[in-house]
């Protein structure tokens, strides 16, 4: 029930390029698998810094890491990088930042967490329970066109309107309060089903993106991690849907391209210049590991390396 097993550690730990006395930062702590690997690729002058915006999973670690103190465990969203690894730092260079985005097995599986369309618990899908509203508080006051949207956006699911007002006609009878009463209501309004797909899985994916910001975190995690990257430092991100994966891919090509409005001046500016280069292409887990953790099967990993 509280274990999550980390996809592409090999490849992960190989993209960082860990250095023994490598100072590093897990964005994305989960349960610790990725932040293990690297701990035991580094000697003792190397430290971690590693995030997580919900508690549980920072608990987790403490009990986990207890007593080792190359490792600092954070409570905050990876948004706040920019002002959170000054901090821990000490003076140390970031040699590397990975992103393993998404939720962990732990909540996906705890009902509680109403994360799940397969088992029955409060509406929530909140990260980080310390703030923000619950799914099920947002549904009742959204506009019906806004709820489609998000549904059409995030969840790219063809039967957003049906969705939306199937969804408008539940609450006007009662406040949907439950996975399971959504479940049923969204199984309801899509009529095909693909193959092997609950229907109502792009719905709470895109429920689940609106209510944490994802995208939004993402692109303000990222900025932070090319700023916060020591030169020749790397970036690793792995991804899990096509959405998340095409913002990634987006920004690293951002971010490795000579700004075009300015590429023309004749002096270009040390601000118009990549700031990032594309190390290698997009992976994939192997087979044998598709194989053994099928959560790897739509996993895809990018690398990128910080310019001076
Ligand atoms: C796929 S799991 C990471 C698993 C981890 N690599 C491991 O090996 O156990 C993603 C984790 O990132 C956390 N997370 C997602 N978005 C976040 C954000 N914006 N800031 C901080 N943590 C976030 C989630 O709470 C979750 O625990």
């Amino acid at each position: 029930m509280d274990e999550h097993e980390p996809v592409l550690v090999d490849e992960t730990v190989a993209a960082l390029a860990v250095e023994a006395g490598g100072y590093y930062v897990d964005a994305t702590f989960g349960r610790g698998g990725h932040t293990a690997r690297i701990l035991s690729a580094l000697g003792g002058a190397g430290r971690v810094l590693a995030l997580d915006q919900d508690v549980e999973a920072i608990e987790a670690g403490r009990t986990r890491f207890r007593g080792e103190l190359r490792l600092t465990l954070v409570h905050a969203p990876f948004s706040q990088l920019r002002a959170l690894v000054p901090a821990h730092a000490q003076g140390q260079p970031c040699r590397g930042v990975l992103f393993d985005l998404g939720v962990s097995s732990p909540q996906l599986d705890q009902p509680a967490r109403g994360f799940s369309f397969r088992s029955d618990g409060p509406l929530d899908m909140r990260m980080d329970t310390t703030r923000g509203e619950p799914v099920a508080a947002w549904l009742a006051r959204a506009g019906v066109d806004e709820i489609r949207e998000v549904i059409a956006t995030l969840g790219e699911e063809r039967f957003a309107r049906r969705v939306a007002q199937a969804i408008e006609a539940a609450r006007r009878e009662r406040p949907i309060a439950r996975t399971g009463e959504l479940a049923a209501i969204v199984a309801r309004a899509v009529r095909t089903r693909e193959p092997g797909k609950h229907p109502a899985t792009r719905t709470f994916q895109a429920l689940r993106m609106h209510i944490n910001d994802e995208l939004g975190e993402l692109e303000r995690g990222l900025a932070a991690a090319v700023d916060v990257l020591a030169p020749g430092g790397r970036l690793a991100v792995i991804s899990f849907h096509s959405i998340e994966d095409r913002a990634v891919k987006q920004f690293m090509k951002r971010a490795a391209t000579l700004d075009p409005e300015l590429a023309s001046l004749p002096v270009v500016p040390a601000t118009a210049a990549p700031r990032l280069r594309l190390v290698g292409k997009k992976q994939r887990a192997s087979a044998a590991e598709r194989e053994r953790n099928p959560r790897s099967r739509s996993a895809l990993l990018r690398v990128a390396e910080r310019l001076p």
